[in-house]
């Protein structure tokens, strides 16, 4: 079985309001997308990155002008969620002669710091697994329970991941949870919530704090800060 990287790019950014989707603000002379998409294809494992854009999406190519070659892929099918951008774009991995068995590491347009590194950490955990993982981080901080600015209780952290991406299953496996989830009305955040829907226990892999994802305006002075100390 091969390896995809499948890169939703879809999002407006409503959160970050930078008066452009966020995947276009750009950090370090390049742009969010520009970085997420380079790190993946710095992974030789990965036979293929496809980036899933908005069907009008017309800024793509001059936001990302070192995406060219025959392992760099462009497909405008974004849907109106992130779970049905995904969708889209598995489909268009399909098409694109991918298979039921082969691997597909879904990774957020906006988690922009990320490593070379991690993503192999993630491929070698993974590829012997019968379900499949993520990236994700234990949680440090007490977890409060709202609604709203009131807190109603504090949540058992002890067990307590936060998820991030690359989230990495098989094909077959992913179009089918999504599938599901859409079917039995299960709210889904990322491609884990999915397979766990399905009663399968995605495996947590440890990664780094730095595997952040710009959402807030205020992310991005922070992302910039961390991109300039590696440099
Ligand atoms: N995404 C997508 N299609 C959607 C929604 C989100 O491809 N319909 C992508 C975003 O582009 C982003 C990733 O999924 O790279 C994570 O989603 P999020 O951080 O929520 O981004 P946005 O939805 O763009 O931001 P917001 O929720 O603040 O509007
Ligand atoms: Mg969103």
């Amino acid at each position: 079985p091969r390896c995809f990287a499948l890169v939703p790019a879809a999002g407006v950014g409503e959160r970050a309001a930078q008066g452009r989707p966020k995947q276009y603000v750009e950090l370090v002379g390049r742009t969010v997308v520009a970085h997420s998409a380079d790190a993946l294809m710095q992974v030789p494992a990965l036979a293929a990155v496809l980036v899933v854009l908005a069907p009008q999406d017309g800024a793509f190519e001059a936001a990302a002008p070192m995406f060219v070659g025959p392992r760099a892929w462009v497909a405008r099918c974004g849907g109106a969620t992130r779970a049905d951008t995904v969708a889209a774009g598995l489909q268009a991995l399909r098409e694109r002669g991918a298979r039921d068995e082969d691997w597909v590491l879904v990774h957020d347009a906006a988690r922009c710091l990320l490593r070379p590194e991690w993503v192999q950490n993630l491929i070698e955990a993974c590829v012997d697994d019968a379900v499949g993982g993520l990236l994700a981080m234990p949680v440090a901080d007490t977890l409060k329970h709202g609604p709203g600015q009131r807190a109603q209780r504090t949540v058992d952290r002890r067990d307590a991941w936060a998820a991030q991406t690359p989230q990495m299953f098989r094909l077959g496996l992913l179009e089918r949870a999504l599938r599901e989830a859409k079917t039995q009305g299960v709210v889904v955040t990322d491609e884990a919530s999915a397979i766990e829907a399905l009663g399968l226990r995605p495996l947590l892999v440890p990664c780094s704090m730095e595997n952040l994802k710009v959402t807030l305006p205020q992310d991005f002075a922070l992302a910039e800060r961390l991109l300039r100390s590696r440099a």
